[in-house]
């Protein structure tokens, strides 16, 4: 049997801190601290804890050129080189280690740059809820707790400034000022079907598609994409669209059509969704909303082990779900977005895998009830004159 080293490990000296009593109570105040090692595998997505043998070895074998199992045991020792297998971090070329193997070649496969495979897989949320600080502190809260934040802006430059002339009415006006995150979703209405459609087609549908090789194509959409590739994709949780039975679509931007993929009672689908939006109530209850996934698959095709990458994914996310608001807007909505869901949560609903598929932020819209125009715009206070 042959084994390698797993394509991507980073090893963190982790901290622990207690205190030591035994000191404290003889009057000294003793913090203490204890380290051990951690290894991070985003192909394993688990934090495992190793010794110094295991970081010893993990140091020296490669991971590009196979090794036969009696020669790293040589070196290593048997009962080193077992638990690493076992753990994952060191790959075998039999079947007993197939499943790691074929996570690890997933990963190669996929060209991830490392640290961003690090930071996307140990970024994602599971179970996260109202009781693990979901619900946000008001800013007078943050004043209590923090003072004063840094001033809203940025005061530099020297010599004089150029006064610039007062922004001329423009078309785009009447969205661009009246949107606004949506807290207050109106819990009887829905979104009628040609809302809903023309929401869905002109923020995430191809506009054009161009051909850019025999079986190769590009999309062309509203908003700007990273390399023209559009790597993100739109899945719709319908609870409340004219038309459209309550459950989990995925919407096809060239065929503009909601193919089912799981259909809910509207008591499952306020739940999927209170779930998915790490209990953000405030959220959940928006008729319409869309989970945004990047196929990094499609990205990392053209930017292989590219530092910026995985930053361009969250770009695109953000001008879509602008696109998103405005679109909102212009029906008379409110709209959100938010990073914080239980993305690793949603990827086992949509049967995702992390390392192709990164699920970035969610969106939803619908009309508002009437009174308060959102929960937050009164935690923020009054308004100031510009
Ligand atoms: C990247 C991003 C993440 C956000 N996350 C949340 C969130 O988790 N919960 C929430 O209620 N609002 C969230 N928001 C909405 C902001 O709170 C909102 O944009 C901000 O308060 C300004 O209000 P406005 O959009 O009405 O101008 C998010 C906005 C952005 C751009």
């Amino acid at each position: 049997m042959k084994l390698r080293r797993c394509a991507v490990l980073y090893i963190e000296p982790r901290e622990e801190l207690a205190i030591d009593w035994k000191v404290v109570l003889a009057g000294g105040s003793a913090l203490a601290a204890t380290t051990h090692w951690v290894a991070l595998a985003p192909h394993l997505d688990l934090e495992l804890r190793i010794d110094a043998d295991q970081l010893a070895a993990l140091g020296a074998l490669s991971q590009t050129v196979w090794v036969e199992r009696t020669v790293a045991e040589q070196r290593y020792g048997e009962r080193c080189v077992a638990g690493l297998l076992e753990q994952g971090l060191l790959i075998g070329d039999t079947p007993q280690y197939a499943a790691q193997r074929e996570r690890d070649d997933t990963l190669r496969a996929t060209h991830w740059r490392p640290l961003s495979a690090l930071a996307h897989t140990y970024g994602r949320w599971r179970g996260v809820t109202g009781e693990t600080g979901m619900e946000a502190p008001s800013f007078q809260e943050l004043l209590e707790r923090y003072g004063e934040p840094p001033p809203p802006t940025l005061d530099i430059g020297t010599g004089e400034a150029l006064k610039l002339p007062p922004a001329a009415a423009g078309r785009m006006d009447e969205q661009l000022l009246q949107r606004y995150t949506g807290r207050n979703f109106d819990l009887q209405a829905s979104v009628p079907l040609e809302v809903a459609a023309r929401l869905l087609q002109r923020t995430f549908a191809a506009q054009e598609v161009r051909k850019v090789g025999p079986h190769s194509s590009v999309l062309k959409k509203t908003s700007p994409s990273g390399g023209g590739l559009h790597p993100i994709e739109a899945f719709v949780l319908a609870q409340r669209v004219d038309g459209v039975a309550p459950g989990l679509y995925h919407y096809h931007p060239i065929s503009h059509e909601l193919r089912p993929l799981q259909t809910l009672d509207s008591e499952a689908a306020a739940a999927l969704a209170r779930y998915m939006l790490a209990d953000q109530h405030w959220l959940s209850t928006a008729p319409l909303q869309v989970v945004l996934v990047a196929r990094m698959e499609r990205s990392f095709w053209k930017y292989r082990n590219h530092q910026k990458a995985y930053r361009a994914l969250a770009l695109d996310a953000g001008h879509l779900s602008q696109t998103f608001y405005l679109l909102a807007t212009e029906a008379g909505y409110p709209a959100f977005i938010t990073a914080a869901i239980n993305d690793a949560d949603i990827e086992k609903t949509l049967g995702l895998d992390h390392l192709r598929h990164a699920v970035v932020a969610m969106c939803g819209c619908g009309p508002a009830a009437q009174g308060e125009r959102t929960m937050v715009e009164l935690r923020y206070g009054e308004t100031d004159a510009i």
